[in-house]
């Protein structure tokens, strides 16, 4: 007999990004050229100081178990850094290390909500919020944001959500998908939202160090007094320095449920790779000049894909502030055929546009918002370019 899968991963859905990366890989396993533009990671080496620290760190013995919630230096390196950054200041014990800033929000959200209560997740939004959400037993509540609002949700938006079993709002800036950054203004006014209700707020910040242009980058908790209490600040190496294999990322939390993430991960995986965290800590606490020169190679890549899209009559692209994403509106090019076949979706639209021109994107439905593609420019300036050749071709 068959073993029957627990009711509460029934409703998991795998991660669509990996998918998609998973399908192009294997394309280009079977010989073909893929322009992969689905790729959420940088597409540079760790910078050769960061590898370094971690052959030391191996040759120091650092190759065994470490406390759970991650090492003292480096839950001391990361408030430092906060506080120096962004002026609050956080005791080191509210820091937990965790393999990679993913399993951080799953342990998060596991310590913090109860079956039945409602996280509000503004969409478009990262893949995996929604299905981490349900595996804790709440209930996400999608809040559809508008295009012509850069996809930022209003305090308007937000109220209207906020039901007597909401318990948390999940933000993410920089934005995954869609490039976004919110304004010190308007995290502002979001912020007097939860400091009048009972609600706690999740803000993933995994994006902050790439920031384009004028934009600037503010932390939430920063915006108003009594906000630190309420907000688990989400964060790790793996955008900043290229760092998405060594799996460190972490949480700085409120003590009391920081002290409950390290107890779960007592219990779970144990501590994240020893190697990895002495190469975080190099990472932080390194020249950082290795960020600055991603962040500009970033940025014209930016420039040029959004001067691309702008060039394509009937697809538009809010301003991307930060990551290393453009989320595109696809919707006049649905409902036509393409080489004879009929596309109706953003799912047949990209899996087509996978098959017939090998360039692989993500489609929006993945991130809650059907009707447009999620493009990726963390690849090289040739691909993005003859990727966009081939869009274009694509839909002649
Ligand atoms: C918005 C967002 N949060 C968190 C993560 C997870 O990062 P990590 O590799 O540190 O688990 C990602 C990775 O794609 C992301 O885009």
């Amino acid at each position: 007999m068959a073993i029957e899968l627990s009711k509460i991963v029934q409703q998991m859905e795998p991660s669509a990004t990996l998918a998609m990366s998973a399908r192009a890989k294997e394309l280009k396993a079977s010989g073909e050229t893929v322009y992969n533009l689905s790729v959420g990671e940088p597409d540079f080496n760790t910078p050769e100081h960061i590898c370094q620290a971690a052959i030391d760190a191996m040759r120091a013995g650092h190759t065994r178990y470490t406390v759970a919630s991650g090492i003292p230096e480096l839950k001391k390196a990361v408030v430092a850094n906060y506080k120096k950054t962004h002026g609050l200041e956080y005791p080191f014990t509210s820091c937990v290390v965790s393999n990679g800033a993913k399993h951080a929000i799953h342990n998060s959200l596991f310590c913090t909500l109860n079956p039945g209560d409602e996280v509000i997740i503004p969409a478009p939004y990262w893949v995996s919020y929604a299905e981490l959400v349900k595996l804790s037993g709440a209930i996400p509540v999608i809040v559809q944001t508008k295009e012509s609002n850069n996809f930022k949700i209003t305090p308007e938006e937000f109220k209207a959500a906020i039901t007597p079993k909401t318990r948390m709002f999940l933000l993410c800036t920089p934005s995954n998908p869609t490039g976004n950054i919110y304004s010190g203004e308007e995290l502002g006014q979001l912020a007097d939202i939860v400091l009048q209700h009972n609600i706690f707020v999740l803000a993933d910040e995994i994006y902050e160090n790439l920031v384009y242009g004028d934009n600037k980058f503010v932390s939430f908790p920063t915006v108003r007094e009594g906000l630190q209490d309420r907000v688990i600040v989400i964060n790790g190496v793996s955008k900043t320095y290229a760092m998405t294999g060594w799996r460190v990322g972490w949480a700085l939390a409120p003590e009391n449920v920081a002290k409950k993430m390290g107890a779960l991960q007592s219990q779970e995986t144990s501590n994240p790779c020893s190697v990895s965290q002495y190469a975080a800590l190099a990472a932080i606490q390194g020249d950082q000049s290795c960020v600055a020169k991603m962040v500009a190679e970033f940025a014209k890549r930016r420039d040029y894909v959004e001067e691309r899209i702008a060039n394509i009559k009937g697809m538009s692209c809010p301003k991307m502030g930060g990551a290393f994403y453009a989320f595109v509106n696809i919707k006049e090019y649905l409902g036509r055929e393409y080489a004879g076949k009929m596309i109706n979706t953003d799912t047949e639209w990209c899996l087509e546009l996978l098959s017939q021109k090998k360039v692989a994107t993500v489609m929006g439905s993945a991130f809650g918002a059907p009707g447009y593609f999620r493009a990726s420019f963390a690849t090289s300036m040739e691909n993005i370019k003859e990727a966009f050749d081939r869009i274009e071709e694509f839909i002649a």
